[in-house]
């Protein structure tokens, strides 16, 4: 479904993605680990075209992925839930997901926003308080929530569990994949926790210093840590 490959991605004059080349197939979960400036975001911004300049072939339900503006690429069925969050602070948790809805993936059903809501029991309580007036994790929380609500066809996803409490953490992977599930969404997470990323993934790609070092399936992740640790370590 999405498909890269041979991707370098520039900030300026500066080479931070080398030669990316990977694939997530339809309802497929990959995790993207690695250390801190790796070059995790800058992958997810390339494959929305939300920042680095790109260069190399990435194609997404066969469909050519060139100039396309990162709004384009959201009615093509793609969404980013950044780093950064992007909460509207003058919204209220339901407008929030509500206003997700307008740039969503085109021909697909919505999904139902009081539905989404019961799925995030932590997030149904503040339904109506604006984002402004929430918690970092809680609006941690709602930015994934506004991820699902725009019914991508693959969720990109960055460090949802940065700031999280653990057994927020716990609580957030199981929705998360509930989610993808109940709506039919695959998943390209970037993420440092490699908890996180085995409990919810079926596949795992490490990057070092913008190249991938390892891609493969957890059991052959097991098979090879002495070599990953390496790339993975601080
Ligand atoms: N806007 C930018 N302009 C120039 N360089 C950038 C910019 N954003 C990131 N970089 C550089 O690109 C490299 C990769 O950064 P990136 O944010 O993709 O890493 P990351 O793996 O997401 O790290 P983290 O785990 O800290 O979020 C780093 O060397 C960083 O300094
Ligand atoms: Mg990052």
């Amino acid at each position: 479904m999405l498909e890269l490959s041979d991707v370098n991605a520039f900030y300026g004059q500066s080479q931070i993605l080398h030669d990316i080349t990977l694939s997530v197939g339809q309802g497929r979960r990959v995790a993207v680990m690695g250390r801190n400036g790796a070059g995790k975001t800058t992958l997810l911004k390339s494959i929305m075209n939300a920042g680095p300049r790109v260069e190399g072939h990435m194609a997404f339900r066969s469909e050519a992925l060139t100039g396309q503006a990162p709004n384009e690429r959201a009615r093509l069925g793609l969404a980013l839930v950044p780093e950064d969050r992007r909460i509207f602070g003058h919204l209220t948790t339901y407008e929030n997901l509500k206003i997700a809805q307008y740039g969503a993936a085109r021909g697909r059903e919505n999904v139902d926003v009081d539905g989404l809501l019961e799925r995030f029991p932590l997030l149904g309580p503040l339904r109506d308080r604006r984002g402004s007036m929430m918690s970092g994790g809680q609006q941690q929380m709602l930015a994934v929530a506004r991820g699902v609500a725009a019914r991508p066809y693959l969720m990109l996803l960055d460090e949802p569990t940065e700031g999280l409490a653990p057994t927020i953490v716990e609580q957030l992977a199981e929705q998360v994949v509930s989610c993808c599930e109940e709506y039919g969404i695959a998943l390209l997470l970037a993420e440092q926790s490699i908890w996180f990323s085995r409990q919810r993934t079926d596949h795992a790609v490490v990057i070092d210093t913008g190249r991938i070092a390892f891609e493969g399936n957890w059991t052959e992740f097991d098979r090879s840590l002495e070599k990953i640790q390496r790339h993975l370590a601080f």
